[in-house]
């Protein structure tokens, strides 16, 4: 029997969490797979609560199941907490206590959303790539930090062990994928980037059929927006990750597209436990209005199906789903065309989610 811990968090979190929830069941169901959920706080809610963002009981019992499936935490009502205590600390502690060191953020241009894109169809038209940004390390984790009168602190480390295992993951993904992985840096400026650049280099030497290319974090933001299609693997520190994968949700139209997976030391083994949550936040400016975009939460559970569920066939059908709502028309408002050229029919969050479920079931039941 598996178990999954639910921490659907603020904002649109909640929101976009029960869509996603309502898939998952109907594939446990269909698959007669026994799976029971489980749900906490985590951010504001749990500040609100019980005065933390995360209780030491719920790393426990996110720690003993079988994967962890999460919203998205903050909002302006606790803006004004210092850092260490505002709903975001939660987060980075789940991800830290659970070791979770990969966050794997699939970027996918939809075939029927190209014309939502910022980008001219020819630009974005077949971008398909990976961010695989490494998560518990680099300038978010590193001690000291804090305010201290006059001046304010954060350390930027990274040890030679945490680059090399997220670089190995890298260019295991580029060799399952078209063999070309871009490693970001500032390797020009900062220390820290340029052991991240050396390392990743002797850790290439494993993979002489991967062709490695080193781009510095301000070019690649540029070629990014340029040239999206030339990227396939793209393997970031921490806060280069956090900033381009903002910027790659950007370039295909809407975060609430973007998926991702955070994994840990278990990443050779067949089921493996991880944390599944869409790339964006709380969205503060439409919580409560029912019309978050669900997709990214539905693709991060189909990444949950498939990494922590051995149900690759079950997640790619969840695609498939979201494909066909989509050719269909269905739109939330974030993703709807202005000037569209087939009729389109804009919905809420949870329309969004039925329409989904009803595709999956057809397509489940053939
Ligand atoms: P955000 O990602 O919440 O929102 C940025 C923009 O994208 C907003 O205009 C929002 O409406 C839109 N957007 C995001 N998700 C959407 C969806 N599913 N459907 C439609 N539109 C969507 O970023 P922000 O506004 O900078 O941050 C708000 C709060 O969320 C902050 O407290 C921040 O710290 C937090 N945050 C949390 C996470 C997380 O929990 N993983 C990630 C990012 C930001
Ligand atoms: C993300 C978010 C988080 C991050 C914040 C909320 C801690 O922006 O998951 O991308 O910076 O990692
Ligand atoms: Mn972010």
């Amino acid at each position: 029997m598996f178990n999954i811990l639910l921490l659907p968090g603020d904002g649109i979190g909640p929101e976009v969490v029960k869509e996603a929830v309502k898939i998952l069941e109907f594939v446990f169901d269909r698959k007669g797979v026994i799976v029971d959920f489980h749900e906490e706080l985590i951010g504001g809610c749990s500040i609100d609560k019980y005065g933390v963002p995360l209780r030491d009981e719920v790393v426990e019992k996110a720690k003993g199941s079988s994967a962890v499936f999460l919203g998205a935490v903050g909002g302006p009502k606790w803006d004004n907490l210092p850092v260490d205590k505002r709903p975001e600390a939660g987060l980075l502690k789940i991800r830290r206590e659970l070791k979770l060191w990969a966050n794997i953020r699939p970027i996918k241009v939809f075939k029927s959303l190209h014309h939502i894109s910022p980008l001219k169809k020819d630009v974005i038209d077949g971008v398909d790539m990976v961010i695989l940004r490494e998560l518990t390390s680099d300038v978010y984790f590193g001690e000291p930090r804090g305010e201290f009168g006059d001046h304010a602190k954060n350390t930027m480390i990274y040890y030679k062990e945490e680059v090399e295992r997220i670089a190995h993951l890298g260019f295991k993904i580029a060799l399952s994928r078209k063999k070309k992985l871009v490693s970001v840096d500032k390797s020009n400026v900062l220390e820290v980037s340029a052991f991240w650049r050396k390392v990743v280099s002797e850790v290439s030497r494993n993979y002489p059929e991967v062709e490695l290319t080193h781009i510095y974090v301000d070019a690649m933001s540029y070629y990014l927006i340029l040239n999206p299609k030339r990227f396939d693997v793209v393997l970031c520190p921490n806060l280069f990750g956090d900033i381009l994968s903002d910027e790659a949700g950007g370039i295909i139209g809407s975060l609430g597209l973007c998926p991702s997976a955070s994994l840990g030391d278990e990443l050779d083994k067949g089921k493996i436990f991880g944390l599944y949550e869409p790339v964006h936040g709380s969205a503060p400016d439409i919580a409560g209005k029912g019309i978050a975009n669900p997709i990214a939460t539905i693709l991060s559970a189909s990444l949950m199906l498939n990494y922590s569920f051995g149900m690759a066939e079950e997640a790619k059908l969840i695609e498939k789903a979201v494909e066909k709502v989509l050719e269909d028309g269905i739109r939330t408002p974030d993703i709807a065309e202005k000037k569209p050229k087939k009729k389109i029919r804009v919905v809420g969050t949870e329309e969004f989610g039925n329409c989904v479920l009803k595709k999956l079931q057809r397509l489940m039941n053939k």
